[in-house]
């Protein structure tokens, strides 16, 4: 404190005055009348007040209590010149201040810790700024107004939180500057209803702590305002009446409005907005005036009702027509086109009119017709709009360099004319959808492969997703050679190499008979040889299928085999998707699963790659063998070795339908002890262990020989390497589920071997895990089936009544009851490994030692070997020559022609087979 020599012991006085005020923060009558001194001292006009008396007590508009406390001071109006005293926070039992529309000038002293405070208007005066602590203990504030006045810029001060009480919060004209500050919210203020901001030097969006509160009355208009943003959160201030947002960079569509039940006027002037002007603001009940003048707003003209008063001057929007009424189509779809992209700005303020074909920016028409839409470096964000698919005309689609999320919708591959899709450089992810006849690059994205290889972001360039007639003829060559090399192998030798690329150049060989020449660019360990084959199609009439590796095979090919996919070819339908037996022209039977088409659901595609993955990979002489595949379309299908005796539920529950006999107790056990070995194998890959996860009697298929493979991959999921378990998605079917797998979707080896477990009680019983027709408690097969193995005698009418039970099958019946118990226990680490089952199992099938013929003799395949190890194996036994084309097979030649697609040039180095490398 400054002071001058004359006044030295009134400087005394004021140190220890303001001592006592701060230790005690009380004040007394004395202080408060001190303080009013001043005040009236600082005021240069004082006298339209009439303050003579020298108790300030009975000034007018001056109020105190019956202690001489001053708690209301209301003067405003009054045309006072002059200052506020620094000490007016000593007021402490001050209720009311009120100095509006004077010409007070000066900086506004801090009211910090007034905390009886409750009203405070300094509006319309000269005051020059504001303290930081000014709100500060403010704990009963209610209303504060500090519009119009030249303060320097400030920011609203976080001291206000203390204001929990507040009601109203009015600064307009009040030079405040960035961000509106988060905190009135309903959290911090539960009773405010009136924030008003307007014409102040605020910027940024609106807070998101808006979205709850209670405000009934928002003002944040302004002329050439920086507000900018979406205004979504509007949507839940559902206690607003009064909204005045014009004259800011609002942009973005409008919000819902439907919950908005009390907005009376809302003007929304002079910003960006976009997009359609929604129903729930047109049919607003409660809404009396609206103001959309001079937005980019897009759609229909809005037909407000006429109680609405409405300021839309014409031709300030981007409406279609000048009245209401509907849109063109062209426009309509469009519209919903980029709703997905929330109406981006650079579309709305080029997109004039009802006519796209008027040169809109982005879009190209042949005639009337929208053929291209050029979308490139557009600043798009969202989702790829499954609404394209309502432009029909498209041929090409132009999305690159955006930063568009979520997947490829499905709907784009009804697009009948699409040639080009181009996504390239978006964070895409997801499942690519399978395109008949359109070029698609999806560069620069997050796809997963189908062989599902994380998350990278796939740099492998182009995967030209199918060329006419489809991914499935395109890759069929590539299968095509796999078979040539098999034949070949067979015949004599051959040279393998993993085909990653295929090029094919359909050449005329001058002979009646097509020749293709196929060159694969190998990744052998010598890098980058390129080796050519010539397959000759030297034997018409013969198969078209092949016997090994990751193979493609022609739909048409398919059709042939299975009389178009005829009724009278269906083996059965599956969860997702019918079997038909197909027959090849040499007699060979093939089981072709063709998935439902069309409404191919994500899990049905899941499915799909996740069984090309695993059966690919996996041989064994227990595991029903695929042969090939096709992707075409929406057409997915799988071929597989035919298993001409069907499933081992066929043959445990229904045989008395199909007429057959049911199975003796032997032929259980060495289904059994089949299965067992199967699913062995499947855990103890070395390298990759797979879980089946939906084992189950209808998945395991009987050769000829009553012998069993393990069927219906489609559920089975690669374990990462080093992890026993992982947690994934729910699968399975219900009846075979390990407890801790339908609790928690756990999976690891165990669920396996319970599913197992309740195998063998079906094998025992006849009676199927889940049976309804059975009372409530004997339902479910495991508790049903524990309850009866507690005795003997329970336990042999538990025994299928077609099983001969002498002694020994009893024995034998018992030890795998035994089995079945352990491999169902409730704990996982309760559970015995598959190598138990088989062994438990193969000791009591030596005793009847049935004569086993071993295929891999027959075929020649040692079906316990992975492909890799198989295409090794050839390899070592590698001739002295090439493949010789006179040995190898094709087929007939108009299979030859559909098979081998015409792709235009240049696509050929980026093409990737579909496993996506
Ligand atoms: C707002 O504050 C700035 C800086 O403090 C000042 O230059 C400007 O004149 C003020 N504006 C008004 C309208 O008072
Ligand atoms: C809003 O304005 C600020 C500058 O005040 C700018 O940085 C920001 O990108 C703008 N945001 C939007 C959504 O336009
Ligand atoms: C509206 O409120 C709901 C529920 O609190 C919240 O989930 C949503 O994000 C809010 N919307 C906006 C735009 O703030
Ligand atoms: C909003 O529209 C109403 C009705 O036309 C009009 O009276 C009012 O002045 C407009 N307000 C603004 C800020 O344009
Ligand atoms: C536009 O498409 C329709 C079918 O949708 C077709 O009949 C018409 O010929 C096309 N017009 C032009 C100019 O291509
Ligand atoms: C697709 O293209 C053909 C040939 O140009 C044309 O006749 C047809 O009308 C187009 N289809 C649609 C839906 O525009
Ligand atoms: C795919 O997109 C990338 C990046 O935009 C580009 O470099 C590449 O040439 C495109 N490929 C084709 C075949 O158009």
């Amino acid at each position: 404190m400054k002071s001058k020599k004359p006044h030295l012991s009134l400087v005394c006085f004021f140190i220890l005055f303001s001592n006592v005020v701060s230790v005690y923060s009380q004040g007394s009558a004395a202080t408060d009348a001190a303080v009013m001194q001043e005040f009236k001292k600082q005021i240069i006009n004082p006298n339209p007040l009439n303050w003579n008396d020298p108790d300030p007590c009975k000034w007018d508009k001056v109020q105190c209590t019956k202690d001489g406390r001053v708690i209301r001071i209301q003067v405003g109006d009054q045309g006072l010149k002059g200052t506020l005293p620094s000490n007016i926070n000593t007021l402490t039992e001050l209720q009311v201040f009120e100095v509006q529309r004077n010409t007070f000038t000066g900086p506004l002293p801090s009211f910090s810790g007034l905390n009886s405070l409750q009203t405070i208007l300094l509006n319309g005066n000269g005051f020059t700024s504001i303290p930081n602590d000014f709100f500060q203990g403010m704990t009963n504030l209610q209303s504060v107004y500090l519009d119009s006045n030249p303060f320097s810029s400030w920011t609203v001060p976080e001291s206000l939180k203390s204001a929990t009480a507040l009601q109203i919060f009015s600064a307009y004209s009040a030079n405040i500057t960035g961000k509106i500050p988060d905190l009135f919210g309903g959290n911090t203020f539960s009773s405010l209803t009136t924030l008003h901001l307007s014409f102040n030097n605020l910027e940024g969006p609106l807070p998101s702590s808006f979205s709850g509160s209670s405000i009934q009355s928002l003002w944040l208009n302004s002329i050439r305002g920086k507000l900018n943003g979406s205004i979504d959160v509007i949507q839940n201030m559902t206690r607003l009446t009064q909204l005045w947002f014009s004259g800011n960079q609002f942009s973005g569509p409008l919000p819902d409005f439907s919950g908005l039940t009390q907005l009376e006027d809302c003007n929304l002037r002079d910003n960006s907005f976009t997009g359609l002007v929604p129903d729930s603001l047109v049919n607003l009940p409660s809404l009396k005036v609206v103001n959309l003048t001079n937005n980019i707003l897009q759609g229909p003209t809005p037909r407000f009702p006429s109680s609405v008063r409405v300021d839309m001057l014409d031709n300030t929007n981007s409406f279609c027509l000048s009245q209401p009424g509907p849109c063109d189509s062209r426009v309509s779809t469009l519209l919903d086109v980029v709703k997905d992209v929330r109406y981006p700005t650079k579309f709305a303020e080029n997109w004039k009119g009802n006519d796209p074909c008027s040169r809109w920016l982005g879009i190209t028409c042949d005639g009337e017709n929208i053929t291209v839409l050029n979308f490139q470096k557009s600043g798009l964000t969202g989702i790829i709009s499954p609404n394209l698919s309502s432009i029909t005309s498209i041929q090409r689609l132009i999305l690159a360099d955006n930063s568009l999320t979520g997947t490829i919708p499905n709907e784009l591959t009804l697009l009948p004319n699409l040639t080009e899709l181009d996504v390239s450089n978006n964070q895409l992810y997801g499942k690519i959808p399978q395109f008949k006849s359109s070029m698609v690059n999806l560069t620069n994205n997050f796809f997963q492969g189908p062989n599902g290889n994380g998350n990278k972001k796939s740099s492998t360039g182009v995967v030209v997703g199918s060329v006419i007639g489809g991914v499935c003829g395109a890759v069929a060559v590539a299968g095509l050679f796999v078979f040539c090399l098999y034949r070949t192998k067979r015949m004599r030798s051959g040279r393998v190499q993993s085909p990653h690329t295929v090029v094919i150049h359909p050449h005329h060989s001058g002979s009646d008979q097509d020749a293709v020449k196929i060159t694969v660019a190998g990744s052998s360990v010598n890098g980058g040889t390129t080796e050519t084959y010539s397959c000759g199609s030297s034997a018409p009439g013969d198969l078209h299928i092949v016997e090994a590796g990751n193979m493609v095979i022609s739909i048409q090919v398919l059709r042939n085999v299975t009389n178009n996919f005829s009724e009278e070819n269906i083996l059965g339908r599956g969860g997702f998707g019918t079997v038909y037996k197909g027959e090849l022209h040499d007699g060979t039977k093939i089981a072709v699963k063709r998935m439902e088409s069309g409404v191919m659901s994500e899990k049905g595609l899941d499915e799909f790659t996740s069984e090309i993955a695993v059966l690919t990979k996996v041989r064994h002489r227990h595991l029903v063998a695929l042969l090939g595949y096709c992707l075409d379309g929406n057409e997915r299908l799988l071929v597989y070795e035919y298993m001409p005796q069907g499933t081992v539920s066929r043959y445990l529950f229904n045989w008395k339908e199909e007429g057959i006999k049911p199975l003796e107790w032997t032929r259980r056990l060495i289904i059994a002890l089949d299965v067992a070995r199967g699913v062995e194998y499947l855990h103890g890959l070395a390298q990759q262990s797979f879980i089946h996860r939906d084992l189950k009697p209808s998945n395991i298929l009987l050769g000829d020989d009553m012998r069993a493979k393990v069927a219906d991959f489609g559920l089975v999921r690669l374990a990462p390497e080093g992890k026993t378990s992982l947690v994934t998605r729910l699968a399975g079917t219900f009846g075979y589920l390990a407890p801790e797998y339908a609790v928690t979707g756990r999976v690891t080896t165990k669920i396996d071997v319970f599913s197992f477990g309740v195998i063998l009680m079906e094998l025992i019983t006849g009676r199927r895990a889940l049976d309804e027709s059975q009372p409530e408690e004997s339902m479910h097969l495991v508790p049903w089936f524990r309850r009866m193995h507690i005795n003997k005698e329970t336990f042999r009418k538990a025994i299928d009544h077609t099983i001969d039970l002498d002694e020994d099958t009893l024995a034998s019946v018992s030890k795998v009851a035994e089995l079945a118990g352990h491999c169902c226990a409730r704990e996982p680490h309760q559970r015995p490994d598959m190598g138990h089952a088989v062994n438990v199992l193969s000791s009591l099938a030596e005793l009847w030692k049935p004569a086993e013929v071993d295929e891999d003799e027959i075929y020649g395949i040692d079906y316990d070997m992975t492909l890799p190890q198989a295409v090794k194996k050839w390899q070592a036994l590698e001739g002295m020559s090439g493949i010789d084309g006179s040995s190898s097979y094709i087929g007939s030649s108009e299979n030859t022609q559909t098979s081998i697609p015409t792709r235009p040039s240049g696509f050929a180095d980026s093409f990737t087979s579909v496993d996506g490398r």
